[in-house]
């Protein structure tokens, strides 16, 4: 356990090479990209960094709060220059599973207004064929159990509803979360992820197809700057 979150404060920290001053930086969510924050606060502190950040959740915003980060609302205008993200799984292609922290819906909003997207990870998190990790789907709370049999028929697998010490979990945006078991087998995630998005109830799926740019991987070897 503690050499996996080594590794993940190893990716974390590296991936700050990639941020300059005066950029516009979008702030994952998640353990790993918390190294990056913490660094990034710790930059700004001492060594003179200044960006502006747009928090991809409320405890990244909070984290980013108190270590001093200012914060912008995400730009209608322009683009943000990066944004650094965890991920759950990530393929050859560079695809992604996210959501296992629930934020994947403002994940999701501000990588797509980013020129780049970096995601943080340690060897566990590196697939041949995304799957294997439950596939996080953001649905409305009305109608949700409606939601989870049209998701059910489409995928075919066993669905659950995300719940934390026995309470359906809400996310920042006062939905829930549907956790699909796909198993490994998503061959074609854009596929699968416009087939979700038809569902009325599905707000958003944990597919990140297309959107990341490089990958830093921390390995028991070193760390690794895949890109695309
Ligand atoms: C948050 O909803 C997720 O997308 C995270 O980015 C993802 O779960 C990776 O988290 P860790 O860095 O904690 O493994």
């Amino acid at each position: 356990m503690a050499e996996v979150s080594e590794l993940k404060r190893l990716a974390g920290i590296r991936a700050c090479d990639f941020v300059e001053s005066g950029m516009l930086v979008g702030l994952g969510t998640g353990s790993t990209v918390r190294y990056t924050i913490l660094e990034l606060g710790k930059r700004m502190k001492n060594d003179g960094l200044k960006i502006k950040g747009v928090p991809t959740s409320l405890a990244t915003e909070s984290l980013s709060l108190e270590l001093g980060i200012p914060l912008i609302e995400l730009p209608p205008d322009k683009k943000l220059d990066i944004i650094i993200d965890g991920a759950d799984e990530f393929d050859l292609g560079f695809n992604l599973i996210k959501g296992g922290g629930g934020a994947l819906l403002r994940e999701k909003i501000v990588a797509q207004r980013a020129l780049r997207m970096i995601v943080v990870a340690d060897q566990s998190k590196q697939v041949n064929t995304l799957g294997n990790f439950p596939l996080p789907i953001e649905v409305t709370p009305f109608a949700h159990e409606c939601t989870m049999n049209e998701i059910k028929e489409i995928l075919d697998c066993e669905v659950i509803i995300r719940k934390v010490d026995g309470n359906i979990f809400n996310t920042d945006n006062d939905n829930f979360i549907l956790d699909a078991h796909v198993g490994p087998k998503i061959e074609n995630p854009k596929e699968i992820e416009s087939k979700l998005l038809q569902i009325p109830g599905v707000v958003q799926v944990g597919l990140f197809v297309d959107m990341c740019d490089d990958v830093v991987l921390a390995t028991k070897d070193g760390i690794e700057v895949l890109s695309k």
